[in-house]
């Protein structure tokens, strides 16, 4: 099979030292996974699993919900995270990503205006594509930016944000934004990826250590980072569960996850509130890090963050790549974000914190980085 034609663009990334490869794991200090507070590393879910030998979890769900994947274990496991995150209602997708597009592609119709923060992670921004909304961005955080676009927009109005920024590791001015959306009567969609599990006294999220969970039309908290396991769920109104279970075409069209992986997130749920030390260890890293003084690169940045996701911006991918490689030779797992994941001269190590990384192994890697 001639396949020439897929050589251009893959010589373009090279050109730009941005080529991705799939690397596997070597045994070094992960500061790079999204496993925040170690369910995966501590195998905690295999461990509570096994406390349910009597139990068996079939490992296939055979069909969409719609047809023959509904069973009554995802459902009840429904009903418990909507109780656990004081929502009416929720519905389980088969990651974030499936959310995110399923949810912003079918909800906000032709006329309708969508306005999300540009730093928004991209299965929102490809939900937000398939839909026939139109959209706008405004820029990071920034809420004078918000209202101007809301002054403007017509139809019924969605204002879209991550709770924990991605690629930044700062949180979005949630009140404000709830304040601003009840004044334009803007239905507030909020992502909650990377706040699931860290955030909050229980892991609840950060809408609801605002108490804000009246304020959403809808949540999304995925499964793949703290929660340890795979999937997301929709957090919402009754009505909303059922337009999504008629429309969202990432959820009709698709194999539902198996009683295995649904049993899993039940069990990482269970775990949450009783993970408090976890949770201060970690902030005690936070606040190491954000403390530290970082000497080398007069160029460099660290961001401010008060969640495990640290960034220091070292503008090129040739510097951030140098750096990186300097941090993985000295066995730490810290990994480059390049042009074009982020836009050029934003180039970062994006330095994930867990509640398994010891203060020395975050001192180690300060020292590598001339703190
Ligand atoms: C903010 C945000 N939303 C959604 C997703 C997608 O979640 P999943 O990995 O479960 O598809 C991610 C994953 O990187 C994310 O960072």
């Amino acid at each position: 099979m001639n396949d020439e034609f897929l050589l251009k663009k893959l010589q373009e990334r090279q050109e730009h030292n941005a080529f991705r490869r799939l690397l596997l794991p070597d045994g070094k200090t992960d500061f790079c996974s999204n496993d925040y507070l170690g369910i995966v590393r501590n195998q905690l879910l295999e461990n509570k699993l096994c406390e349910h030998t009597q139990l068996f979890f079939k490992h296939g769900s055979t069909g969409s919900r719609l047809l023959a994947g509904n069973y009554a274990l995802v459902e009840e496991t429904e009903k418990k995270l909507a109780v656990f995150h004081e929502a009416e209602a929720g519905l389980i997708f088969n990651s974030g990503y499936d959310a995110n597009l399923g949810l912003l592609s079918c909800v906000p119709q032709r006329g309708d205006t969508i306005i999300y923060d540009y730093l928004s992670h991209a299965s929102l921004r490809d939900g937000i594509r398939l839909s026939f909304a139109q959209s706008f961005s405004f820029r990071h955080n920034d809420l004078a930016d918000l209202e101007k676009r809301l002054q403007a927009a017509t139809g019924t109005i969605f204002v879209v944000t991550e709770s924990v920024f991605s690629m930044d590791g700062d949180m979005a001015p949630l009140i404000d934004i709830s304040v601003l959306c009840e004044q334009y009567g803007a239905h507030l969609i909020v992502d909650e990826a990377h706040a699931t599990g860290v955030v909050g006294a229980n892991g609840e999220g950060l809408v609801q250590q605002l108490n804000l969970q009246a304020k959403c039309f809808a949540r999304v908290h995925t499964f793949g980072k703290a929660v340890g396991c795979h999937g997301a769920i929709i957090l919402g109104s009754d009505r909303l569960r059922n337009y999504l279970v008629n429309f969202s075409r990432s959820f009709i069209y698709s194999t539902a996850l198996p009683e295995a992986s649904v049993a899993a997130i039940r069990c990482a749920y269970e775990l949450f509130p009783f993970m408090q030390e976890e949770r201060a260890h970690l902030q005690q890293l936070i606040n190491t890090f954000q403390h530290a003084p970082i000497a080398i690169g007069s160029n460099w940045e660290k961001l401010v963050s008060f969640t495990p996701i640290q960034i220091v911006v070292i503008p090129g991918n040739d510097p951030v790549k140098k750096v990186a490689g300097a941090l993985q030779a000295a066995g730490l797992d810290v990994r480059a974000i390049l042009y074009p994941t982020v836009p050029a001269g934003k180039e970062r190590l994006r330095i994930v914190l867990h509640a398994f990384n010891s203060m020395q192994e975050l001192h180690k890697l300060l020292w590598v980085l001339g703190g």
